[in-house]
């Protein structure tokens, strides 16, 4: 997500700032802004673009006498990139600056709120109701410190959702800064503190942090930080950070991916956070759907993992809502006779990036048959957003290794949610609705117990798989696209050549390449009907027949599976449309741990490929 941090002391504020950027740059982001207390009142420069070129704008204006200051780089996730949608925002009267990593679920209704109050607003995020309300909190007494304290705290109580915040006020010569599901950190200095969302903003000028834990809200000052959580002062050890620069933008993991893979069931919840409502599910999309009578189809779009995603969703959608869905990979539909009426028929593209050449061609293909477009995709303001009629995003956040992971898995929350929207669903019974509503609300647990729980048993799995050169994965219905985006994985980082098939198909062929040298990993939790396991434990006697290893990803306390395989990689049980999302968090560690075993794998940039493919 975006990048906070904040600066106050006895030094020029603007280049520690700027320099604090430059270092979280690398999750990436989208505009960069700054803002700083000066003798004449807050100064705020911000764009879209990159932190250099925000820089090059304020040196080339003037310089800036400021001694605190906050900055931020921007991933878009309300409105698109632009300059009045850039970070820090203010309040009408310039007397407040804020900062904001996180999403304002209710800013909707408190913006009519303010609105109706007199407000003014220039941009379209969330975050601008915030420095909005800390004004209105603000009340002309002398103790301004304690003042603006107590209208933040007054504001974030009228705010659901996620923030980390750093605000800074005109005639204050300190931040004061809170948090809430999202990290904020206080780098300690000498007669200097810092404040930012990720430890390598600070990590040049101190090796001394504070991390601020869930609801904390501080008053940082040149020569003090003073720390109140649920209306009391609490105390909160000082570390010091022994990584390097490198380790810590990794967050200690060694590679991003790994990383990306941990962050999973916080994609999963930022994603739900979005478009989920108590019981309401609100995509924010006119499919054009009137009563269920109108969209006949949907046509799916997309390449790489974007469409094993998408195979999976068709699953998906087609069991809860029962919407036939075609799925098309987007360089083949460019160049195919394709005849289709789009008069009913919803195109969706789907990718991750925004950006994938063949994906937008294929959109705009779509578009030309007259369908009703929608672009999924984890990048406001993309190519594809641009071109398709609506966008739903995936909230995944930067995703840095090439191998998509986590963008993976909230392209499937999107599914689930688009199965279970209301006008597609009408036919599905309250209770079932909200028995699934339950269920997908309880996947970031499943996807952290996946983390938690199995991933000895996978790097030690992983060192069997690493042996050797070829392995096949199966499955099959809604688990037979998770089988394929384990091989696209494994082939992808680790260079072993690795397919993913479907189980009932290795009969019509690949069985002549089974040996014990080709190892199968076979997916056989459980499905809604009863006898897709059964059928799966026939494939795998049937490989075990041949000769061929197999590792299984199964449920807990299926003893069954133990008599037919090698081994066993554990995930929690779901509801039966809902294993696709433990398993790919298997398959995604599986896939990690055997590059990591192999050796010689650049896990975050494999050889020969490239994060958005922008050529055909
Ligand atoms: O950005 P997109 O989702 O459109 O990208 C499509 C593929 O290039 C992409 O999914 C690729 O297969 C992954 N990086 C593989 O992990």
């Amino acid at each position: 997500m975006c990048g906070i941090v904040g600066y106050v002391g006895e030094r020029d504020a603007l280049p520690i700032i700027l320099q604090s950027l430059k270092r979280i740059e690398y999750r990436g982001y989208d505009s960069a802004g700054v803002a700083c207390i000066t003798d004449n009142g807050i100064e705020v420069y911000k764009d879209k673009g990159k932190v250099d070129d925000v820089i090059e704008k304020i040196t080339n204006s003037k310089s800036i006498s400021a001694n605190s200051g906050i900055g931020h780089c921007r991933w878009a996730t309300h409105g698109a990139p632009s300059k009045t949608n850039a970070h820090p925002h203010l309040d009408g009267e310039g007397e407040i600056a804020v900062v904001h990593n996180g999403i304002i679920e209710n800013y909707l209704s408190l913006k009519e709120e303010l609105l109706s109050q007199g407000c003014t607003f220039v941009s379209e995020t969330d975050t601008e109701v915030i420095p909005h309300l800390i004004n209105r909190g603000l009340k002309n007494s002398v103790n301004v410190e304690w003042e603006l304290k107590e209208a933040v705290k007054e504001a974030l109580s009228r705010l659901t959702g996620s923030y980390a915040i750093i605000v800074a006020a005109k005639g204050f010569d300190g931040l004061v800064a809170a948090r809430k599901e999202s990290p904020l950190i206080i780098g300690v200095g000498d007669r200097e503190n810092f404040i930012a969302s990720d430890v390598p903003a600070v990590l040049e000028q101190t090796t001394r942090v504070i991390y601020l834990d869930e609801g904390d809200l501080a008053v940082v000052k040149n020569d003090s930080v003073y720390i109140e959580n649920g209306g009391a002062e609490v105390t909160r050890a000082e570390r010091l950070i022994p990584w390097t620069i490198e380790d810590a933008e990794k967050g200690g993991y060694e590679h991003f991916m790994l990383k990306e893979i941990h962050e999973e069931p916080k994609a999963i919840t930022d994603t739900l956070r979005g478009y989920v409502t108590g019981d309401e599910i609100t995509l924010g999309i006119d499919l054009g759907i009137e009563g269920d009578t109108k969209v006949k189809s949907i046509l799916m779009l997309a390449c790489g993992t974007s469409y094993y995603a998408a195979l999976c969703g068709k699953h998906i959608i087609e069991t809860l809502a029962k919407v036939p869905v075609q799925l098309e990979l987007a360089s083949e539909f460019n160049y195919s006779d394709f005849v289709l009426d789009g008069a009913n028929v919803v195109a969706m593209a789907i990718t991750q990036s925004g950006e994938t050449a063949d994906t937008l061609m294929a959109l705009k293909k779509a578009k030309r048959y007259g369908c009703k477009t929608v672009a999924i995709t984890n990048v406001v303001g993309s190519s594809a957003t641009r071109i398709a009629d609506e966008a739903i995003y995936t909230g995944a956040g930067p995703e840095i290794g090439v191998a998509a992971t986590k963008s993976f898995v909230a392209q499937l929350v999107i599914f689930y949610l688009l199965g279970l929207q209301k006008p597609l669903v009408a036919k599905l019974p309250d209770a079932a609705f909200l028995e699934y509503l339950e269920e997908l609300r309880r996947m970031p647990q499943i996807a952290r117990l996946v983390l938690d729980e199995a991933n000895g048993d996978i790097q030690k799995h992983a060192r069997y798989l690493s042996k050797y050169d070829h392995a096949f994965f199966v499955g099959r219905g809604v688990n037979l696209p998770i089988a394929m985006e384990g091989a696209l994985k494994l082939k992808e980082i680790s260079y072993i050549h690795a397919e993913g098939y479907a189980a009932g198909e290795l009969k019509h062929g690949p069985f002549a390449l089974l040996t014990e040298d080709t190892p199968v990993v076979a997916i056989l939790t459980h499905q809604a009907s009863q006898n897709i396991y059964e059928k799966m434990l026939g494939n795998v006697k049937e490989i075990k027949a041949r000769g061929a290893p197999v590792i299984a990803i199964a449920e807990e306390g299926d003893e069954e599976v133990e008599k037919y395989v090698d081994a066993v990689i554990r995930v929690p049980r779901t509801g039966a449309i809902f294993s696709p999302i433990p398993n790919t968090v298997a398959l995604h560690l599986l896939a990690y741990w055997t590059a990591k075993e192999r050796g010689g794998c650049e896990i975050d940039k494999p050889r020969n490929l490239a994060k958005s493919v922008t050529v055909e």
